[in-house]
C-alpha cells in the first residue's frame, strides 16, 4: 500500500477567522494571489490537485481545464489508472512520488476567453521517526477557554465509492487516545476535533489519518495540523476607575474638574454625567461634558466624560452627582459628592497643644534662667501685700555663723562677715541680721545664745572656707553645733551656705553641713575681700537674696536711713 498526502503550504492565506475558529478554506477559492501556487503531498499518499483559478468561465458553463507537465505540450493522461492522471479538473497523484516533485500547468479554455496558472508541486518525506514533516504543517489557531476545532483539511476528493468519507483517526503527537479527554468531541462526518474549555496545553501537533482505497487499492492520507493556543483578550466587565461613590471636600467658588473614568476590554462605552436625575449641562448651563478616550495596557480602554465647575455654588453641595454609562442591557453607576471642607478643629487643637507645650516648656527654660531675677523682682514689686502675711515671732532674718580667722590663713572670713556681708545684706537690702561675734554680749554664755538665736531667725547663714587646718567651723563648739543641728530639725530653718572658695573635700566638715550642701548646694563667693561697696544687684548676692526671707516691712529707701553699725573687731 502507498501513502499519499496532498498539503497547501502557504496556509496563512487562505485561513479565514469565524468566531475564535481558524477555517480552512477549500484551495480552488483561494489561492488565486499566488504567482506559482506552491503544493505538498508526503510521498507514497495520493492527492488531488485544483487549479487555483475562478473566473468567469468556471461559473459559466462550458469551459475546459487541461493540465499539462511544465510547458510540455502534450496534456497530463486522462486514463484513470495512471499514476498520475487528470479527472474532473484535478491533477490526480497515485500515489505520488519524490519525483513528482516539479512545475506543472492548468489551462482554462472557454469560448472567447483563455487562462493559464502554474504550480509547484513539492513531495516530501516525513521527518525521522515521526508521522509528519515540522515543515508542512497547516496551522490552526484556537482560543483558550473558548471551545475550539481542529480541522482535518482538504479531504473533499477522498470519497469512496459510496461518495462515503473514510474514517479519519487521530493522533497528537503522533499518539492515538488523546480523545479520551473528556472535553474533546469527535464532531462525525466533519473531519475535526472539538476542544471545549480549551487550555494552553492543547497546543501541539495533531495528525489526521484515512485510508482512502482507489481501484482495489488501500492509500494512507494525512495532514497534520500544529495547533496554537491564543491567550483568551482579557475581557474584563467594564469598571468605574473614578469616582467610587465618594465625597471631595472643595472650596465655595472653588474650580474643580469633574472626571469620570471608566476602564473596560472594549471601546466606545460612552459613560455620561447626571445630577438631580437630569443631565449636568440642563441642571447647570455651563457643565459642558466632554468625552476621551484612550487605550490603556493588555488591550483595555478608558472611557471618560469629564466637565468643568469653574466656580462650585451652594447648589452643588446639595445633590450627588452620578456618573452612568451602559454596558449590555446593564446600567453602571457611581457617583461623586462634594462637600465643603469641614473647619479643621483637629489641626487647631494638634497645632495648639503644639505651641501651648512649647510655650510652657519656653517659660519654664526662661524661669530656670531668670528665676532668681523673678522672684528678687517680684518681691521688690509685691513688697506690700507681702509684708503683710510675713508675720511670725522672729526677730532676726539670719543667723550669721563663719570660722574665726587665725593668723597665717589666707581667707578673710572675718571681713566677709563682719563687713561685706553686713553692708549688702544689712544696708543694702534692709535685713536684720544675727552675727556671733559682733552681735553676742562679751560674757554670755555661748550656747545658750545661738540656741536662742537661732530660733529666732529665719535662715542660718554658714560661711565655710577651704581650709581645714586653718580653722574649721566652729571647731571647739560642738555644743553649739548641736543646738544648731536640733534647731534646724526641729525649726526647719533654712540654711544658707555660703564657701569663701571652692571647697574640694566636704569629708572633713560635719554631716550636717554635708547634708545641707548636698540637699540646697551652696552659694560661692567670687569677689575679694576689699571692703569696698559691694552692689547687692551682683549674681552672687542676688543667689543669697533669693534664699533669705523676703523681706518683712520698710523698702530699700527707708532702709537706707537705718543702717547699722558695723562693730568690727
Ligand atoms: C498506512 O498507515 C498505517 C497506520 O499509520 C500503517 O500501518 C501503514 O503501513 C500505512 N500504509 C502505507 C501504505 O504506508
Ligand atoms: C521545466 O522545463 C524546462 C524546460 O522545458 C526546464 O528547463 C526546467 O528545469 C523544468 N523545470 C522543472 C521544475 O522541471
Ligand atoms: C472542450 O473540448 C472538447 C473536446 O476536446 C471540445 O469539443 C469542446 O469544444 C471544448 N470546449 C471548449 C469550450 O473549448
Ligand atoms: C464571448 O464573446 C461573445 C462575442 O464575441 C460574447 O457574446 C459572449 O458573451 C462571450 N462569452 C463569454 C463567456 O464571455
Ligand atoms: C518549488 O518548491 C520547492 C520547495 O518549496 C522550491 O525549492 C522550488 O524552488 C520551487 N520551484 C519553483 C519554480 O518555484
Ligand atoms: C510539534 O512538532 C515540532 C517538530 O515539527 C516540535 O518541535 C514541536 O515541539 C511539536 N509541538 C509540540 C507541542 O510537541
Ligand atoms: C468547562 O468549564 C466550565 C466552567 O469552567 C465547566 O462548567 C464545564 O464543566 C467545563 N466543561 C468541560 C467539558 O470540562
Ligand atoms: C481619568 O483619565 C484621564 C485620562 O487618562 C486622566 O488624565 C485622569 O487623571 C483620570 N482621572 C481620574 C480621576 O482617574
Ligand atoms: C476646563 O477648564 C480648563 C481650564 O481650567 C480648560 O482648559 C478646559 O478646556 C475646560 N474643560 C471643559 C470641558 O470645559
Ligand atoms: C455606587 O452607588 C450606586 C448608586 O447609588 C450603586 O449602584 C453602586 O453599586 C455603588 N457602587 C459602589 C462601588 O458602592
Amino acid at each position: 500500500m502507498e501513502k499519499t498526502s496532498g498539503l497547501h503550504q502557504n496556509m496563512t492565506s487562505i485561513f479565514l477567522l469565524i468566531g475564535h475558529l481558524i477555517v480552512v478554506i477549500p484551495l480552488f477559492s483561494a489561492a488565486e494571489g499566488c504567482i506559482i501556487c506552491d503544493y505538498f503531498v508526503l510521498v507514497g499518499e495520493p492527492t488531488a490537485i485544483t487549479c487555483p483559478i475562478i473566473t468567469l468561465p468556471v461559473l459559466h458553463s462550458d469551459y475546459n481545464l487541461t493540465w499539462y507537465k511544465n510547458g510540455s505540450a502534450t496534456p497530463v493522461t486522462t486514463e484513470r489508472d495512471a499514476r498520475i492522471h487528470q479527472r474532473e479538473g484535478l491533477l490526480w497523484f497515485i500515489p505520488a512520488m519524490l519525483e513528482d516533485s516539479g512545475i506543472y500547468e492548468c489551462n482554462v479554455r472557454s469560448l472567447n476567453h483563455s487562462n493559464k496558472k502554474t504550480i509547484n508541486l513539492t513531495v516530501f518525506k516525513n521527518d525521522n521517526g515521526l508521522c509528519f514533516n515540522g515543515r508542512m504543517k497547516f496551522e490552526q489557531k484556537v482560543t483558550s477557554t473558548n471551545t475550539g476545532k481542529i480541522i482535518c483539511p482538504d479531504l473533499e476528493q477522498f470519497k469512496d465509492e459510496d461518495n462515503n468519507q473514510p474514517e479519519v483517526h487521530w493522533y497528537k503527537e503522533c499518539k492515538p487516545g488523546f480523545l479520551e479527554d473528556k472535553r474533546l468531541l469527535l464532531a462525525e462526518g466533519e473531519n475535526s476535533v472539538l476542544i471545549r474549555n480549551v487550555t494552553v496545553q492543547d497546543r501541539g501537533n495533531y495528525t489526521c489519518h484515512m485510508v482512502y482505497t482507489y481501484m482495489g487499492k488501500q492509500y494512507n492520507v494525512s495532514r497534520t495540523i500544529s495547533l496554537e493556543v491564543k491567550e483568551k483578550p482579557l475581557q474584563m466587565q467594564p469598571e468605574f476607575i473614578y469616582p467610587r461613590n465618594n465625597t471631595i471636600e472643595v472650596e465655595l467658588g472653588s474650580h474643580v474638574v469633574m472626571e469620570c473614568n471608566v476602564s473596560s476590554g472594549i471601546n466606545g462605552l460612552i459613560p455620561f454625567w447626571q445630577v438631580n436625575d437630569e443631565d449636568v449641562d440642563i441642571f447647570d448651563k455651563t457643565y459642558r461634558e466632554q468625552f476621551y478616550e484612550e487605550g490603556l495596557p493588555h488591550g483595555l480602554a478608558l472611557s471618560g466624560t469629564k466637565f468643568n465647575i469653574s466656580k462650585v455654588k451652594v447648589k452643588d453641595y446639595a445633590h450627588k452627582f452620578f456618573c452612568h454609562f451602559i454596558y449590555g442591557s446593564q446600567e453602571f453607576t457611581a457617583y461623586i459628592k462634594l462637600e465643603r471642607p469641614a473647619q479643621n478643629i483637629q489641626g487647631y487643637l494638634i497645632g495648639g497643644g503644639v505651641s501651648l507645650v512649647f510655650l510652657v516648656f519656653f517659660t519654664l527654660f526662661i524661669y530656670k534662667i531668670f528665676k532668681i531675677d523673678i522672684v528678687l523682682w517680684y518681691r521688690d514689686s509685691c513688697h506690700p501685700f507681702l509684708g503683710k502675711k510675713a508675720s511670725d515671732e522672729k526677730i532676726y532674718d539670719a543667723y550669721v555663723l563663719y570660722p574665726k580667722n587665725r593668723e597665717s590663713c589666707l581667707y578673710s572670713s572675718d571681713i566677709f562677715a563682719l563687713k561685706i556681708l553686713p553692708e549688702v545684706l544689712e544696708r543694702q537690702c534692709g535685713y536684720n541680721l544675727f552675727i556671733l561675734g559682733r552681735d553676742d554680749l562679751p560674757g554670755e554664755a555661748v550656747i545658750s545664745v545661738a540656741d536662742e538665736k537661732i530660733r529666732q531667725s529665719r535662715r542660718v547663714i554658714i560661711v565655710l572656707v577651704p581650709e581645714p587646718s586653718c580653722y574649721t567651723i566652729l571647731e571647739d563648739e560642738s555644743e553649739k553645733q548641736l543646738a544648731m543641728h536640733s534647731a534646724l530639725i526641729q525649726d526647719g530653718i533654712k540654711v544658707i551656705l555660703i564657701e569663701l572658695d571652692k571647697i574640694q573635700d566636704y569629708a572633713t566638715m560635719p554631716e550636717s553641713i554635708r547634708y545641707i550642701k548636698q540637699k540646697h548646694g551652696a552659694i560661692r563667693w567670687k569677689g575679694d575681700f576689699s571692703e569696698r561697696s559691694h552692689s547687692a544687684s551682683t549674681r552672687f548676692w542676688k543667689k543669697v537674696r533669693y534664699q533669705m526671707p523676703s523681706r518683712k516691712s520698710g523698702s530699700l529707701s527707708e532702709l537706707h536711713l537705718l543702717p547699722k553699725d558695723l562693730n568690727l573687731p
